[in-house]
């Protein structure tokens, strides 16, 4: 079986019936998910794309704020889609969101949705469970359009809550394959650098999340900082 074939049923085992419960569970732990989408701004008419789209429940709140956009969204898991369709139907934005399966570390958007790139582009903690996350990261700077922005909001280190708290936290995390990226600012800076975009990097709630943009066009605005000097959101 190949590594995306693997993580495709590790998910599906692991959501199968995680997806029934998920969204009112996650929303008191996924924090930032909202501030992300209120600062994502799509231009009118542009095409957004979420990668590890889950339930669809950041595309149903993002295409509800903003009209006019059409939103994508790939997921490894069948079994979240199938939850996600059901959302997405239910919330009578069939005709503006689309999803498909494929795994974020290689997948042709062209191909899925018949469009090769996006004014938006973003991950919602799935990078701290995708084994390849570095060439996820690569993945989404090539969906993205030349004036176009990418956003990412995950698990941060805990680096200024109780140590106690932190270990407790990561012990439970990893119990759901989930690993937060120490090194996400420095790929991420390396990533961007190499696609020519500009990264800014933001920690959050005394860095229990940590949060990343990173554009072409806002690169001139981007500043380089290190997660030590990041003044907190
Ligand atoms: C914690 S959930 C986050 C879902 C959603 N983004 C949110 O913010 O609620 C992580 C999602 O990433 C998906 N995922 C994990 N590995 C993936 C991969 N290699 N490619 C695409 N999606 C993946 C999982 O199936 C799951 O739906």
């Amino acid at each position: 079986m190949s590594a995306a074939a693997g993580s495709g049923v590790l998910m599906d085992r692991i959501y199968r019936h995680q997806r029934h419960i998920y969204d009112f569970t996650r929303k008191y732990y996924l924090l930032g998910r909202d501030r992300l989408i209120e600062r994502l701004d799509p231009p009118p008419g542009g095409a957004v794309l979420e990668i590890g789209c889950g339930t669809g429940r950041n595309l149903i709140r993002a295409a509800r704020m903003h009209e006019g956009v059409r939103f994508f969204g790939i997921d490894i898991s069948s079994e979240m889609l199938e939850t996600a369709r059901a959302k997405i139907a239910r919330a009578g934005l069939s005709g503006r969101i689309a999803v498909a399966q494929a795994d974020a570390a290689a997948f042709d958007p062209e191909k899925l949705f018949k469009i090769s790139a996006f004014d938006r582009v973003f991950l919602s903690y799935t990078l701290s469970m995708i084994p390849p996350w570095r060439q996820a990261i690569d993945m989404a700077f090539r969906c993205l359009d030349e004036d176009g922005r990418l956003s990412i909001v995950d698990f941060g280190q805990q680096e200024r809550l109780p140590r106690i708290f932190c270990s407790a936290l990561l012990a439970w995390l990893a119990s759901f394959h989930v690993e937060p990226r120490a090194e996400l600012h420095h790929v991420l800076k390396n990533a961007g650098a190499r696609a020519g975009a500009g990264v800014s990097f933001t920690p959050l709630y005394r860095g229990y999340a940590w949060t990343a943009e990173a554009g072409f066009q806002a690169k001139a605005n981007c500043q380089r900082v290190s997660i030590a000097s990041t003044a907190e959101a």
